[in-house]
């Protein structure tokens, strides 16, 4: 069967993600039929680069060997148990290394399936801690402008994208919503660090006189992604870390898309050298394999939990938490980012992409190039970009045989972090014959 025939039957029997199912009426959906290395080909074998790694998913290419081959072995030996009264190797395996990873500061994982699960376990935790102290007062979170978090209900109370929030207002609770220090909001003649820090400063003053109702504070570190790839001083993160021991209020790192080295780092909060009280990771977590997420605490936050006393414990539960198979991927894809040691080799792909995307920053009809680790990102004008510009380019980038997806009018890159040079100067190409068809010069 074509790709075409697949897209029609999706479209009947498919409730597709983030989409307005109409608009598959002018743009039609994509049927892929397999995927090797950085590509996805359709049913006709044309290939398409995913330059977003399948939403950060996707760290080593697809179809790796080494990660199918762990996860084959793994099926062999156990795919699934309930991990309540049960456990197994490669979740402890896991959970030893990700606490390593931290450096032990965070030694405690609890796992779920998708971000916006380990959002809500991270949201729970802190305020089930300050509850188990007898502090239940402190139950309200802050979130930064134009956060995002993930959608269900409890995710959705910390993210403050409209598309996505405001249908919901009277199902969610409302979050108290931060100045966001994302670089582009720093008025005109103040500095990007000058902004940043006036944000902390109107954080300390809701810190003053509302940290007795307040369990934490949720932050995507260093890059705001749904947001615009929305980039930040690592000075703020600091700051941050001080308000929150001073006025004793959580900080939860969201690190499900900057986490697993995309920044540059491991985890994005290493820019700052701080620890957050709660680490969020998922996505690329599993290499982009299978659906886990985890959230990382502290030994001060386990302990408040550790009772005789029932109703004391962490009693939040999903079918398959911990998933062998899905913990097997995140192992294997942890051997593969050290054995091969990508935090060095990150550092030639975001060199290599900063040279192939030189042409950004002569071109009038781009605005705000930035860039961090293996995300580059920059803005098309809005007196530019042609109404729809988002679906526009992302329709024409799959004619040119790239998979990349625009948010508003930023155009942004993830690739994979195995890509060739050769793939990324094919990609920082096919980005700019698109524009050009879309925003002739
Ligand atoms: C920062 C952040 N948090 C949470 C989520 C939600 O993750 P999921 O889509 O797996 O529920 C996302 C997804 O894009 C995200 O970028």
């Amino acid at each position: 069967m074509m790709s075409d025939d697949w897209a029609q039957r999706s479209l009947k029997a498919v409730w597709h993600p983030c989409t307005q199912m109409k608009s598959h009426e002018d743009f039609p959906l994509l049927a892929i039929q397999r995927a090797s290395g950085a590509y996805l080909y359709d049913h006709q074998g044309k290939s398409y680069l995913d330059s977003i790694s399948s939403w950060w998913t996707n760290l080593f290419g697809h179809t790796n060997p080494i990660i199918n081959q762990a996860i084959k072995n793994q099926l062999d030996q156990l795919e699934h148990a309930m991990l309540a009264g049960i456990t197994h190797e490669p979740v402890v395996l896991l959970s030893e290394k990700l606490s390593a990873l931290t450096n032990n500061q965070l030694g405690h994982a609890f796992y779920a399936s998708d971000g916006a699960s380990a959002v809500e376990i991270a949201l729970k935790m802190s305020f089930h801690y300050w509850r188990n102290l007898g502090n239940g007062d402190k139950n309200r979170f802050i979130c930064l402008k134009n956060s995002y978090h993930g959608e269900t209900l409890g995710a959705l109370s910390v993210t403050d994208i409209p598309i996505f929030t405001d249908a919901y207002s009277v199902l969610t609770r409302q979050p108290i919503i931060v100045a966001s220090p994302d670089a582009r909001l720093a008025p005109a003649g103040i500095s990007a660090e000058s902004y940043a820090k006036s944000c902390l400063t109107e954080l300390e003053e809701l810190l003053q006189s509302s940290h007795s109702q307040i369990a934490a504070i949720i932050i995507e570190p260093m890059v705001q992604c749904a947001a615009g790839m929305a980039m930040y001083s690592a000075d703020y993160l600091k700051g941050l870390r001080l308000l929150c021991d001073q006025y004793h209020v959580h900080l939860i790192a969201d690190e499900i898309a900057v986490g697993c080295g995309r920044t540059g780092k491991f985890f994005a909060c290493e820019h700052a050298s701080i620890w957050p009280d709660l680490i969020t990771l998922s996505k690329g977590i599993s290499g982009g394999y299978l659906p886990l997420s985890v959230v990382l605490s502290t030994d001060t936050i386990y302990a408040a939990f550790y009772s005789n006393n029932t109703s004391q414990g962490f009693l939040h539960s999903h079918s398959y938490t911990g998933n062998p198979l899905a913990c097997a991927a995140a192992l294997a894809s942890l051997k593969i980012f050290e054995d091969e040691n990508y935090l060095v080799k990150n550092q030639v792909l975001s060199q290599q992409l900063y040279d192939a995307f030189t042409w950004v920053t002569d071109d009038l009809r781009i605005q705000d190039i930035r860039q961090l680790g293996t995300i580059l990102a920059f803005d098309i004008k809005s007196q530019i970009a042609p109404p729809q510009f988002s679906k526009i380019f992302y329709a024409k980038a799959l004619e040119h045989g790239l998979l990349i997806r625009p948010i508003g009018h930023t155009v942004y890159v993830m690739p994979p972090y195995i890509l060739t040079k050769e793939q990324i100067q094919f990609l920082a190409s096919a980005v700019r014959h698109t524009l050009d068809s879309i925003c002739p010069l």
